[in-house]
């Protein structure tokens, strides 16, 4: 099982990438979770550069696509920026409305913070995209501040337990709606 996992922070130390490769080190056995590391590199959206229809747009967007497409599941971490989702994350989903690739797709929306606000943003936004979304208690996971590093997540008392279990739940989510869909 492949889980494609998207920060919305471009920051060096982002306590939600970091987040975000805690989660891959703690998968499931038998699932890989790869971070997506190109959301700056993705053009402004501008749908007069997307030609849906013969596969024509811009690089960065038809291999973000393409990582969307492999991906069973889709796990999002992003703060908020005066109480909105940050641009480049909105970016990244505006490229996908109409092309398509998050419809149906499971999509956990992980916790770092209380980002209030861009947690519902970005809500409206998925459920708009027909996106299945996974909004659960068990994706919060509190951070002690934003200035942590993979080490000391790791070694945190309690954090790998809470991050294991969500990601063990992310999957079996994915794993029920597939039997739903094929039943
Ligand atoms: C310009 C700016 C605006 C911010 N606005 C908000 C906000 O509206 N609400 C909030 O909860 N945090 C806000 N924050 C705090 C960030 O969300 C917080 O620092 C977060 O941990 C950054 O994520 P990162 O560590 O992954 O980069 C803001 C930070 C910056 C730099």
């Amino acid at each position: 099982m492949h889980i494609l996992a998207i920060s919305g922070s471009l920051r060096a130390t982002s306590s939600n990438t970091t987040l975000l490769k805690a989660a891959a080190a703690l998968a499931p056995a038998g699932v890989a979770i790869a971070l997506y590391d190109r959301l700056g590199d993705l053009p402004h959206f501008n749908p007069d550069l997307d030609d849906i229809e013969r596969g024509i747009a811009p690089p960065a967007v038809l291999a973000f696509r393409a990582l969307l497409n492999q991906a069973d599941g889709v796990l999002i971490c992003s703060p908020e920026y005066a109480h909105g989702v940050p641009g480049t994350l909105k970016n990244a989903l505006d490229w996908v409305v109409s092309s398509g690739e998050l419809l149906g797709k499971p999509v956990a929306l992980l916790k770092a913070s209380r980002a209030t606000y861009a947690h519902a943003a970005l809500k409206e936004t998925l459920s708009v995209i027909l996106a299945q979304i996974v909004d659960e208690e068990w994706l919060s996971i509190p951070l002690p501040g934003n200035r942590v590093d993979l080490a000391g997540l790791l070694a945190h008392a309690e954090i790998p337990a809470l991050l294991g279990h969500a990601m063990a739940a992310f999957v079996h989510t994915i794993h029920a709606g597939r039997s739903e869909t094929s039943s």
